[in-house]
């Protein structure tokens, strides 16, 4: 087949999945043939997590058992506590997520077992133990104790639990859960993607996580909603709104939580999100931020060369104000995106090596050829060329 250059691979489909379906012109989103806003009103996390993995929704016993399953698996190693102690409490928590999922594979015995009942089982693990990664660390850099998990709680109220050290309300528990269903999946986005390609060469499902937790956590993909909060506190109050956001868009500066690569229609994460938000801000006393965000989406959807663009709210837009309003400092949003992530990674990886091929593009070479080689020490500069070797001999003398 002749090669083709698709920079960004934007043109370019590079798997077959039974995950998730994006219409990006229509805002559609669809888990296994659901839309998502059914999902986000109807399901918790742990029914979604259901559906990707298994491509149905759950029966009621099937669900119970498989909450059972996860809640067993919360707790992790003391180890691994240990090994958090040591890392800097000034370390970016998405950094420290990065080498505490990595870590959990050295207290698995079955971290290199490839068999789909292994990975499934450690799929289930990396779903379980990854909030509890995310509240240990976020409690040991404020110097105060680790909250043990709670195996009555769901996911989305244990999280809160773990964080707090206090019982979450329903409304809190229930926003939480919202977001984790509207971000669990999202076609071949770049950490899943990253993470197929690892899984990919049949290396195992910790490495694959880790890799994801690094993709997710540059500003082009899993950043945005704490820059988006960091808008609304910048902005400070509803009067300064319009000149604020009207200046942005005169410099032609970028307003965070608006477009998407995909969607050139309203998100359709953002739809239910957005009564919702409203709802969780006004029972913690933010509803200034969303009014705000209201009006911000007011002022930009009504510039007409912005809407031409297909520029709309995104998800993250609407989290921003859901996670500030549950209490979550800024950077810990990210992290929340990656707990609820890890079951489309997680389920995306048992796709990938239910049918494997190795992801292996070409690149276009722009360098040089046929150079003549010159050895080192006829290639110019100050005869200094081997200081490492002195020193090496000095040290060792
Ligand atoms: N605010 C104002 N203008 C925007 C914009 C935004 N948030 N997002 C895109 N645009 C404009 C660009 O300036 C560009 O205009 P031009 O054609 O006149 O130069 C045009 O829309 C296309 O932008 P481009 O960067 O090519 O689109 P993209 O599909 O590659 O980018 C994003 C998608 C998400 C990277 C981009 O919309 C963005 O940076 N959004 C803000 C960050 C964000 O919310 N990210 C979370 C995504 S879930």
């Amino acid at each position: 087949m002749p090669l083709t250059v698709d920079k960004g691979l934007a043109n370019t489909v590079a798997a077959d999945t039974r995950l998730s379906f994006i219409d990006g012109a229509k805002g559609v989103l669809e888990y296994v043939g659901y839309d998502i806003d059914s999902l986000a009103r109807n399901t918790t996390f742990e029914e979604v997590t259901w559906l990707l993995w298994e491509g149905s929704l759950p029966t009621n016993a099937q669900l119970q058992s498989f909450e059972r399953e996860l809640r067993a698996d919360y707790a992790v190693d003391p180890r691994v506590l240990d090994l958090l102690r040591t890392i800097p409490r000034t370390a970016a928590p998405m950094d420290a997520l990065r080498t505490l999922v990595s870590a959990l594979a050295h207290f698995d015995s079955e971290a290199d077992d490839a068999s789909p009942a292994a990975n499934r089982r450690k799929s289930v693990r990396l779903v379980a133990k990854t909030p509890t990664l995310i509240a240990a660390f976020d409690r040991f850099r404020k110097g105060k104790p680790i909250v043990e998990p709670d195996a009555t709680l769901t996911i989305a109220q244990n999280f809160l639990w773990m964080l707090t050290g206090q019982r979450p309300t329903d409304a809190m528990s229930r926003a939480l859960d919202v977001c984790l269903v509207l971000h669990a999946d999202h076609g071949l986005n770049a950490s899943t993607f990253a993470a197929r390609v690892t899984i990919a060469t049949q290396s195992d499902l910790y490495s694959a996580a880790t890799t994801a937790i690094g993709t997710l956590k540059g500003p082009l993909h899993g950043g945005a909603n704490q820059e988006v909060m960091e808008m609304l506190l910048e902005i400070g109050s509803l009067d300064k709104t319009e000149p604020y956001i009207l200046g942005k868009l005169a410099r032609k500066e970028r307003i965070m939580g608006f477009g998407h690569r995909v969607y050139k229609a309203y998100d359709p994460r953002a739809t239910y999100l957005k009564t919702f938000a409203k709802q969780v801000a006004s029972d913690t006393g933010n509803l200034p931020l969303y009014e705000m965000s209201r009006r911000i989406e007011e002022i930009v959807l009504a510039q007409p060369n912005i809407r031409e663009k297909g520029i709309f709210p995104n998800v993250d837009f609407y989290s921003a104000t859901t996670y500030y309003s549950l209490g979550l400092d800024l950077d810990l949003f990210t992290c929340m995106f990656a707990a609820s992530r890890m079951s489309g990674w997680t389920g995306h990886c048992i796709e990938q090596l239910a049918a494997n091929k190795l992801i292996r593009p070409h690149a276009d070479y722009t360098g040089p050829h046929g150079l003549e080689f010159v050895p080192r020490n006829q290639r110019g500069g100050t005869a200094s060329t081997s200081p490492s070797v002195s020193g090496t001999m000095s040290v060792t003398a």
